[in-house]
Formats: C-alpha cells, sequence, structure tokens
C-alpha cells in the first residue's frame, strides 16, 4: 500500500460495488461510511446494477452514481481521472472474482477497473464469491498477488451463502467492513511507533561439523508478517534462523542458527518492544555435546544426548514488562485443545493454530489456515488462504488489540 497521508478535510473514499448478490448491501455500507464522516462517491460496474439500483446508491450517496467510461456528460463532469484523483482512498465491496482478477492483470476495460489504474490511492478490497470459487487456486493466487502489492483484504466472512452454499466468500457485514475502513484510514498505519519483534523460519543444533538437528520451516510466514508489520508502520525487528528468504525492505533482520543464538537476539531486542510475535519452529532439544570433528561412524547404534532449550515465547512472556506476546502452535491432532493449553501454559495474548495434518498447508507451502485464540477466550478462523494475506489478517487482530484508537472494532 501506498504511504497514507491523508488529509485534514473529509476523508474522500470511492466505493467501488461489482455484480455480486452481496451488492444489495452497499446501501447501509454507504450509510455507515458516511456515518463515520467519510465523504463518499460511488461507481458501479454494469453487472452490479443488476443486484442494486443507481438511484439507491445516489439516494443513500446524495451524489450521482458513476457507472458509464464512455459518458460523455459525466466526463465533461467528473470523469475518470479526476475521480482516481479525488479518491483518498478506495473500497471495493463486493469485489467478485471477476473484477478482482482483472485488477490483478492491470485491466481496465470498466470505469472501476480504469479508475483502480489511474488512481495511486490506498485500496481496500472487501471479496464476496460463492465458495468453491473461493477455494479456487486461480482465486487464491489473484488474492496473494493483491496482497502483494500491499493492497489491504477485508474478509470474506463465513457462512451461508445466497446459493445455499456453506463456506468462506460472504462479503464481510457493512458495520465490521466501516469500522475497518475507518481504523485504517483515520489510525493512517495502525502499528505506527510500535516496535515489532518477531522469530521467523527453523532453528539449527550442530550435533558435528555435517550433522545437525531441526525442524521444517520455510520462514514464509514469519516474513509475511514482518512485512506486513513493517507496512502497517511498526519498526521491525525480525530474528530468522537459516532460511532461503531475502531481506524484506525497511525490516531490521539479525540472521542466526541456533536456538541459543536466536534466544540471546531476542533477548537484546524485546526490552522496548510492544508486540512479539514467535514464529520460528525452535528446536525444542540440542545435543549436550557439539562434536568439532566429524564423528565416525561403525556398526553400532548410538545415542545422542539431548538437552532441553529454553522456549524463547514463554520467555518473553514471563518478562516483568512484556510486549503483547503472540505465538505459533503446529498440531497434527486436537487443534483447539493443544492451541488452548498453550495459550494459557505459555501466558500468550493470542496463539494462531494450524493444522499440519493437511499436505497443502504451512510448513513450506505459500498457503496456510489458522485458528487464532486470544487471551480473553475470544476466537477467530481465518479460511485457506496465501501467506500474504493471512500474514495481513493477523497483523490487523494484533493492531486492534495493541492500538489506541481502536476499542470500538468488533471481532466476527
Ligand atoms: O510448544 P510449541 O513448540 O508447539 O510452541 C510453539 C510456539 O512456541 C511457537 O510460537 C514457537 O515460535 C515458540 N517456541 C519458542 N521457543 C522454543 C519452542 C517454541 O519460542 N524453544
Amino acid at each position: 500500500m501506498p504511504d497514507i497521508t491523508f488529509p485534514s478535510h473529509k476523508i474522500k473514499l470511492l466505493l467501488g460495488v461489482c455484480g455480486g448478490i452481496a451488492a444489495y448491501k452497499c446501501a447501509d455500507l454507504v450509510r455507515r461510511l458516511i456515518e463515520r464522516d467519510f465523504d463518499v462517491r460511488v461507481v458501479m460496474t454494469a453487472a452490479a446494477t443488476e443486484f442494486i439500483t443507481p438511484m439507491t446508491l445516489q439516494a443513500v450517496s446524495g451524489h450521482p452514481v458513476h457507472m458509464d467510461q464512455f459518458d460523455a456528460e459525466m466526463e465533461a463532469g467528473m470523469g475518470h481521472i479526476e475521480l482516481a484523483r479525488w479518491a483518498d482512498i478506495i473500497l471495493v465491496a463486493p469485489a467478485t472474482a471477476n473484477s478482482l482478477a482483472k485488477f490483478v492483470h492491470g485491466e481496465a476495460d470498466n470505469l472501476l477497473t480504469t479508475i483502480l489504474l489511474a488512481s495511486n490511492a490506498p485500496l481496500i478490497l472487501a471479496p464476496a464469491m460463492n465458495q468453491q470459487m473461493w477455494k479456487n487456486p486461480t482465486t487464491e493466487q489473484n488474492l496473494a498477488s493483491l496482497a502483494k502489492l500491499g493492497h489491504t483484504i477485508l474478509g470474506p466472512g463465513v457462512g451461508e451463502q445466497a446459493c445455499g452454499d456453506v463456506g468462506a466468500g460472504r462479503m464481510l457485514e457493512p458495520l465490521d467492513i466501516a469500522q475497518r475502513v475507518q481504523a485504517i484510514a483515520f489510525a493512517k498505519q495502525s502499528l505506527a511507533g510500535k516496535t515489532v519483534v518477531i522469530t521467523a523460519g527453523p532453528t539449527v543444533e550442530a550435533i558435528d561439523p555435517v550433522r545437525y538437528i531441526s525442524n521444517h520451516s520455510s520462514g514464509k510466514m514469519g516474513y509475511a508478517i514482518a512485512k506486513a508489520a513493517q507496512r502497517a508502520g511498526a519498526h521491525v525487528e525480525l530474528v530468522s534462523g537459516p532460511v532461503h528468504l531475502g531481506d524484506p525492505s525497511n525490516v531490521v533482520v539479525t540472521r542466526v542458527t541456533s536456538a541459543a543464538e536466536m534466544l540471546q537476539t531476542v533477548k537484546d531486542k524485546v526490552a522496548n518492544a510492544d508486540v512479539f510475535i514467535g514464529c520460528a519452529a525452535v528446536a525444542d532439544y540440542s545435543p549436550v555435546e557439539v562434536f568439532c570433528h566429524k564423528i565416525k561412524k561403525n556398526d553400532e547404534q548410538m545415542s545422542l544426548k539431548l538437552q532441553r532449550n529454553t522456549d524463547i515465547l514463554a520467555w518473553v512472556a514471563a518478562q516483568p514488562n512484556r510486549p503483547y506476546v503472540v505465538g505459533f502452535a503446529a498440531e497434527s491432532q486436537n487443534l483447539r485443545e493443544f492451541a488452548t493449553k498453550k495459550l494459557h501454559k505459555k501466558k500468550l495474548n493470542m496463539i494462531c493454530a494450524n493444522d499440519i495434518s493437511s499436505d497443502c498447508l504451512g510448513f513450506n507451502s505459500e498457503n496456510n489456515a489458522l485458528l487464532v485464540l486470544f487471551d480473553d477466550g475470544s476466537e477467530k478462523i481465518l479460511n485457506v488462504a496465501a501467506k500474504e494475506v493471512l500474514a495481513q489478517n493477523i497483523i490487523d487482530e494484533i493492531a486492534l488489540a495493541v492500538g489506541e484508537n481502536d476499542s470500538s472494532i468488533n471481532r466476527e
């Protein structure tokens, strides 16, 4: 997302409405946005007009609705370039699978897509579509590309759909969207002024100069969280085990190898942190003795004496002036039960649990799905999505918890 520097006048919000059944909720959405002091103008795609009339949105917004790219009268008044320049922020709700695909490829075949291409305003997308369309790998890839470009993705929600299906793909409720857009617009950068320390990747515990003990971890989730925190305005310290990923820009990266090094670096960094996110797959044990020469094999069995490594996450949570502490739990069974135990045992504020029994999620995959549990007993399900999308969702949740002006926002 481009740097957000909003002017002191009312924030000018351009609402793009695409053609999905959720468009019928846009009258309410416009009212909720106006209640929150946005100056709202509406652009509709042709398909959107099948679901809600321009007259309705004109009546609630108090301004003519823009639809036609080649309407000479509109262009003479406020044309597509003026609209693109006018907007301080653009919200597309509902954002259909078709329109998302067009945005990804920079198509400019209708007024809305043309405005999006012509504007550098921050873009917020509230996807809505059938659950099977949402799950389609093409849509997943499109969402990942949009998130990588820094656009904000709100939702979708889960539940019963107009077509009778049940699953992920519902547009978030208008009130929820309006609150989240308000938080983004008025809080500007939700973690501005905050310091966030993140661990990522595996640790590697040497046995001898050749062998080691380690865990599966690509580091992708932790790196995606570091990028999302940086975009949210935080000063980010990333303490990374060995991974094949480049340093995210504007993030301070300290590369470590062993759990002991990771612990020491975290100790050095965490004193002034507002948030600590333990995303690393830290080895639980390390060899008591590290051999300085390669151990020669023989025909006998071999035992290695291992010692417990300090739990870095629990160590941070036990400090007197602790930051907001977020952990991860990779479980192959009893996800909720084991994650809840970890949340309490390690005294965390929030835990993101993922089921590692599925081959196509977690570890080295591009995607993940998370059950997020909070210390106040609430929870949130983040459905299968690219790690970039989930990272942004996690940062949004953390910002809600540690932000100053966000207390009015509901978790779904
Ligand atoms: O207990 P378990 O290893 O499943 O907990 C996982 C969480 O604890 C992760 O957030 C991980 O980063 C953190 N952890 C840690 N130090 C360890 C072991 C786990 O920070 N030694």
